[in-house]
């Protein structure tokens, strides 16, 4: 899909995003391996999320099934964004889906008839590579052409070693798991990543003896939090987690709304001037370092916390509008935190006054597509100015001309690209708008709710 982004309006109301994508991969994972009954409500309709529902759905038992494959299987993502006016305010809202999961615990899955197909989800086929190490028998995980090109070793070796036989093809998927009885290990990870994280703890707890995860950065933390609200023993220290056996029951749970598509909207606010409230948007410390560049750069935001669901800490988030954006070094160290985001923050870079830089951005490379280059490339479509230097990313500021962008295949970029194009000095084209349904289905439509010039070309 094409769609055409003109300048001269104004993003700006009150909006809900999609489900959290994370938190949605781990609760549905949590709910098809519970004993009992679970019920989720606000799952996102975001493909990725639906590729994780079908794979469970392959191999679950009898009772869990119907309800996953259902939610698997929807062709059309659900939950456009309907733009009303309430008090003479827009409002951008999306329906809230509930699903109810019949688990009969982590024992009785079993082989699934086909290769699971992961679709472009990194998370679900990692995660899953972590729940099928420890299940006696034999898995293939394969995806589309993306995902097949994504590094899978990283989760392959820790699982490995914790007993499990796990092939892939050079590094890449397909991964074939032949599961069995895991021992606890001491992972210290090379890369700081939390899905390769949450597939250690998610065999770790069918594991004899403890599991032990070293980061050498916090990364988000939607396994532990999850995990120890359920009843594990979850140990926590400095730069480390550690998990043992344990079986969880049935749970119910409101997933938040995800505060990685919510950035794509803080930034089509900012750069049309607007004032944003984003409501019930997951506020976990873990994902919301992009609000501290964002406000480096210039951009007020206030978070204002109203709930726990399942330890996930939810709430609204504020943007003030913003007079001027500048420039800002974001470090390495930074980085892992911001990772998602960057797309997006390298949007506004390209309208700030000097220059951005992004300091050890190797890792953007392994993503959906290659992101270091791909920004890159899509300021300079857009108009702009920007650079791979090395592992950093350098956005010089000062505007874009307008121009026409490609999605190449990769949700974020998609949304970047239409973000950035808001503040352009003429119309610009975005080819491949549709990739956008990966993470956050209508996309367009609720920037479109809340007052921007968006149409399909
Ligand atoms: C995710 C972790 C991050 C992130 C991805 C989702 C997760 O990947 O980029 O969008 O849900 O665990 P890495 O763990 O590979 O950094």
């Amino acid at each position: 899909m094409r769609v055409l982004v003109e300048p001269g309006g104004t993003v700006e109301g009150v909006a809900t995003v999609p489900g959290d994508k994370s938190i949605a991969h781990r609760w549905l994972i949590l709910s098809a391996t519970g004993r009992g009954a679970s019920r989720l409500v606000g799952l996102p309709p975001a493909l990725d999320v639906g590729s994780t529902a079908r794979c469970l759905a392959a191999i679950v038992g009898i009772g869990a099934r119907p309800p996953l494959e259902a939610w698997g299987s929807k062709r059309e993502p659900q939950g456009s964004a309907a733009g009303l006016t309430v008090d003479g305010r827009v409002v951008a809202s999306i329906p809230k889906d509930e699903l109810v999961v019949e688990g009969q615990g982590r024992d009785e899955l079993h082989a699934p008839l086909d290769a699971l197909d992961c679709g472009n989800s990194g998370t679900t086929m990692r995660l899953l590579t972590g729940v099928l190490a420890a299940s006696p028998f034999v898995s293939l995980l394969t995806g589309d052409d993306s995902l097949r090109a994504r590094p899978m070793e990283r989760v392959a070796v820790p699982l490995r070693e914790m007993g499990a036989s796990v092939r892939t093809d050079h590094g890449h998927p397909p991964v074939e798991v032949h599961g069995g009885p895991l021992r606890g290990i001491r992972h210290e990870l090379a890369v700081p990543t939390a899905q390769v994280k949450g597939a250690i703890l998610l065999a770790g707890i069918a594991a004899d003896g403890e599991t032990t995860v070293v980061e050498p950065v916090r990364t988000r933390d939607h396994t532990e939090r999850a995990l120890r609200r359920l009843g594990a023993s979850v140990r926590q220290e400095d730069g480390s987690v550690a998990v043992s056996r344990f079986q969880h029951e049935g749970f119910e749970a409101e997933v938040p709304g995800d505060v990685s598509s919510a950035a794509f909207l803080v930034g089509a606010a900012v750069l049309t001037g607007g004032e944003l409230t984003i409501r019930r948007v997951g506020l976990n410390p873990t994902r919301t370092h992009f609000l501290s560049v964002l406000d480096r750069m210039g951009v007020g935001t206030e978070q204002r916390m109203t709930g726990e669901e399942l330890g996930e800490p939810m709430g609204d988030l504020f943007v003030a509008r913003a007079e001027r954006l500048h420039g800002t070094e974001v470090a390495a160290r930074e980085l892992p935190f911001v990772i998602d985001e960057v797309p997006v923050l390298a949007a506004l870079a390209a309208h700030a006054e000097g220059e951005t830089r992004f300091e050890g951005g190797a890792e953007l490379r392994a993503k959906e597509s290659d992101r270091l280059a791909g920004v890159a490339e899509m300021v300079r479509d857009l108009g702009g100015r920007a650079r791979v230097e090395g592992e950093d990313l350098v956005v010089e500021g000062g505007g874009l001309a307008g121009g026409r962008a490609s999605a190449r295949r990769d949700h974020r970029l998609a949304m970047a690209a239409a973000v950035a194009a808001l503040g352009a000095r003429a119309a610009c084209e975005i080819d491949g708008m549709e990739w956008s349904d990966v993470s956050f289905p209508g996309f367009p439509q609720t920037l479109r709710a809340l007052g921007a010039r968006v149409g399909v070309a």
